[in-house]
């Protein structure tokens, strides 16, 4: 990109009065932000007009160069808004672009604008007003995904299916109930992202370069102004920590993470050896050699996306470390990785947020796959020791049956009456009952248990918190 504004003098930057040579090219690339900071340009200018708005409140500019300031914004808005805006790299990044096409325009009022101000506080202001953005945009979307699972969790309350542990069959459960496991995750996840929002939402406007300012600004007025809650309480801390970004790609790990777990049992399920779900098939694609191929790319996708979030966090927390206090470029380095955290998790929620809603369970197959492994083995220990056994006895008898079973290839249930009271002579016929699943699951009747009314209870109670947002 050239500069057609600085052909006439090489070294008039904004700062060019102290500078004998201009920039050497490489430099003036290597240390340009501008291809990256763009983006937040309309928060950029969502800042100039607060800060200009206070700067004429307090009698600092007067209400005609505010005027004047208000018409070049607008219109420098418009040029952007329709690709007609000349970024240039030798003005390095979006607040210093913005500022000479403004004065360009206006002239000497829009010399005046940078009253008061820094583009140290003046960048730290735009990152928090686009991450807040981000984050709002954010909580839409769990919010949907939110739904979609507890929604498919409602449907499955009574579809049964093999719980595990250790990725072997453990005990039957709800398929709802498993669903609504995930939902508890991004739950937590929400309320992390909320206390992330709340922490960062404070205006650092009027710190300036670092020490605060000589004018008579009034913070309080452009903290309200922006939407910010209050003023940030220290100029120092206020342009040079990013902790609010390292809180929110934490945030964004921890949610990936989650999202890997349930992309990791969607890819499982949906094989043919799990066969417990269908996955619709504009979420998958096909393979160009081998025909029967239906593969899960959407999940396995969001599960490797999980790398790229982990190592932006790593990069902020990297970045951040030993910087000493205040303002330091580093800092610049914080823009492409949060942006590419927010990229990701937007479209990784939303794909999930549509092809949730959309999977369908295999009810036969996973009541199949629960009726084998010996999956009800605790609920025979738990009838035994109604019969008067202590548990670690009833775990020795049912260990017996168990083996008995592997070798015979019979499951509990499948057992006559006879054979189970050669392993403990008190067994009548009504163990049948918590030998089915629907009997073992519905004795897990408890807050947080597996029983079809509670999960359905837990789905209302789930669903109504996230319709209070
Ligand atoms: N582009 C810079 C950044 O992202 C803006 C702040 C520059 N401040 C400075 N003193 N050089 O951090």
């Amino acid at each position: 990109m050239s500069n057609e504004r600085d052909n006439n003098n090489q070294t008039s930057t904004l700062w060019g009065g102290r500078f004998s040579e201009a920039t050497d090219s490489f430099v003036q690339r290597f240390t340009a932000s501008v291809n990256f900071d763009q983006r937040m340009a309309g928060e950029d200018i969502a800042g100039s007009r607060a800060h200009a708005d206070m700067l004429c409140a307090v009698g600092v500019l007067s209400a005609d160069e505010l005027s004047e300031i208000h018409q070049g914004l607008n219109q420098v808005e418009q040029e952007i808004a329709d690709g007609s805006f000349a970024w240039s790299i030798e003005l390095e990044d979006v607040h210093m672009n913005i500022e000479a096409r403004l004065t360009e325009l206006i002239g000497v009022s829009g010399k005046k604008l940078h009253t008061g101000r820094s583009r140290n506080d003046q960048v730290a202001t735009d990152i928090r007003l686009y991450l807040r953005g981000a984050i709002d945009q954010i909580a839409l979307e769990l919010s949907r995904l939110q739904k979609g699972t507890i929604g498919l969790a409602a449907d499955n309350a009574h579809t049964v299916m093999p719980g595990f542990t250790h990725l072997q069959t453990a005990q039957p459960v709800s398929f709802g109930h498993h669903l609504l496991a995930w939902n508890e995750m991004l739950q937590r996840d929400y309320s992390r992202l909320l206390d992330c929002r709340e922490r960062m939402n404070q205006s650092p406007l009027g710190a300036a370069a670092l020490a605060g300012t000589t004018y008579p600004i009034d913070r309080a007025q452009t903290a309200a102004a922006l939407g910010f809650t209050k003023p940030t309480e220290n100029s120092l801390d206020s342009v040079s920590d990013r902790d609010f970004a390292i809180e929110f790609c934490s945030f964004a790990a921890l949610l990936m993470t989650h999202m890997s777990r349930m992309s990791e049992e969607l890819v499982l399920w949906a094989s043919a050896q799990f066969n417990f779900i269908e996955l619709p098939d504009r979420f998958c694609t096909g393979s160009s050699i081998m025909p029967q191929k239906k593969n899960p790319d959407v999940p396995e996708l969001v599960r490797g996306k999980v790398g790229r979030v982990n190592g932006h966090l790593i990069s902020l927390l990297t970045l951040m470390k030993s910087q000493p206090l205040a303002y330091n470029k580093d800092n610049q380095e914080d823009k492409e990785p949060l942006f590419d955290t927010i990229d990701t998790v937007l479209d990784c929620l939303r794909a999930f947020a549509d092809m949730v809603p959309a999977i369908k369970p295999r009810a036969e197959q996973m009541r199949k796959a629960a009726s084998s492994g010996f999956s009800t083995a605790t609920d025979l220990a738990d009838y035994l020791v109604g019969l008067g056994l202590p548990f670690r006895d009833a775990h020795e008898v049912v260990g017996k049956a168990v083996a008995h079973g592997v070798e015979t290839g019979l499951d509990l249930a499948d057992m006559e009456l006879r054979t189970l009271q050669t392993f403990y002579p008190g067994i009548t016929q009504d163990v049948f009952d918590v030998l089915t699943l629907e009997g073992s699951i519905a004795a897990r009747d408890h807050l947080g248990g597996t029983a079809p009314t509670q999960v359905s209870a837990a789905a209302a109670r789930a669903l109504a918190l996230v319709n209070s947002r």
